[in-house]
């Protein structure tokens, strides 16, 4: 067989501690397969650029075959041409005392400069994955100002909160994490973030009735799922790195080769179902197939999860009014 046209992967902020996870596992194989070779186009800031050299000769020294080059620059256009997926990493992670909204101001410029980029230098089928926080605003950013890119292709993560909460109800279901399904993620990628168990199967049965304990869903796993970004900078004084890339991975793994027909939680553009006002980047639930997703809809909500559709909708309008000039 003929050895499959290289996929060009930008990844950006590649001198950081996420990168250092998810650098070695997209050569590895892990987002297009073991018989896909990758070329990674490295960008970080003029200052990072010797740290990342150093990140390129660890690269090499593994020598992975599926690894045949590997482009460094601090231009965006240059990192972002022709790419096939894009991670966008770069960007300043919260410190302890801080909410992921606080970086909006220091991050959010960030977006609108690379979003241009983009526009320019990306293939138009491009699958975009915005990490940086916070995510779901800077993804609206990105899409913004890439008018001639297709905004269905630019995405913001919430996958992490989806594997979070499946490790949590696993636990208590008594369950395997792999048979679990509809499971969703909703919303903003902060505290407002809604993970709703009320579909959620495992082997044919509700996870609401397996575990049957509404007060410790609602005051326990709720919360639990949407502070645990904030206790794992508590607990490691620096936020999660190496978790965050395997969810990026997961997230464009499923994205390019589909979820099994199972539920996965992407953010993507509202397009205005579910009451969730269009245009907003949202995490919901998606099922993945032949390289695209397709969201989930026709679901009716119960009192609470209107409750808390109506929280996480009302911060991500007040986070949208407050970057309207970057917006376009
Ligand atoms: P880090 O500080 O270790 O690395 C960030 C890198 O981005 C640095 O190398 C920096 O030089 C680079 N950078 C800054 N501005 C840039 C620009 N304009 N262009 C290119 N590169 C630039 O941070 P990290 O721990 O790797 O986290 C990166 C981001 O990911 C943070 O915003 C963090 O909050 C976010 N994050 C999101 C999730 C999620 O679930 N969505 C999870 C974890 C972390
Ligand atoms: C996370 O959820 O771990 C990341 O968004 C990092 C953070 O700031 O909490």
């Amino acid at each position: 067989m003929p050895t499959p046209t290289p996929k060009r992967i930008a990844v950006t902020g590649a001198a950081g501690q996420i990168c250092y996870a998810l650098l070695f596992r997209i050569a590895k194989g892990d987002v297009y397969g073991p018989d896909q070779p990758v070329i990674l186009q490295l960008l970080d800031l003029p200052q990072a650029q010797a740290a990342v050299r150093g990140v390129v000769m660890e690269l090499e020294d593994c020598a992975f075959p599926l690894l045949v080059d590997t482009i460094v620059t601090d231009d965006p256009t240059v990192a972002f041409r022709d790419a096939d997926a894009a991670f966008f990493v770069g960007s300043r992670p919260r410190s302890k005392g801080m909410e992921r909204r606080d970086l909006l101001s220091a991050n959010a410029e960030i977006f609108r400069v690379q979003g241009r980029a983009l526009n320019e230098a990306a293939k138009r089928d491009a699958k975009v994955v915005v990490v940086g926080n916070p995510a779901n605003t800077n993804a609206m950013i990105l899409a913004a100002n890439a008018p001639d890119f297709p905004t269905e292709n630019v995405t913001s993560m919430i996958r992490l909160d989806h594997n979070r909460a499946l490790t949590q109800l696993a636990a208590r279901a008594g369950v395997a994490v792999g048979d679990i399904d509809r499971l969703a993620v909703w919303g903003n990628h902060s505290p407002t973030m809604f993970a709703d168990w009320t579909e959620a199967v495992s082997g044919g049965r509700l996870l609401s009735e397996i575990i049957d304990d509404e007060t410790w869903y609602r005051e326990t796993l709720i919360p639990d799922v949407a502070r645990r970004g904030t206790a794992i900078i508590e607990a490691r004084g620096a936020s999660s790195a190496a978790s965050a890339a395997n969810a990026a991975i997961d997230h464009m793994h499923d994205w390019i080769h589909g979820s099994d027909g199972k539920w996965v939680s992407m953010g993507v553009h509202s397009t205005g179902a579910h009451g969730i006002p269009e245009g907003l980047m949202f995490g919901v639930p998606v099922v993945c197939k032949d390289g695209s997703y397709e969201r989930v809809e026709g679901l009716s909500f119960n009192e609470f999860q209107n409750g808390m559709m109506a929280r996480t909708i009302a911060e991500l309008e007040e986070e949208r009014e407050a970057v309207a000039a970057l917006l376009g």
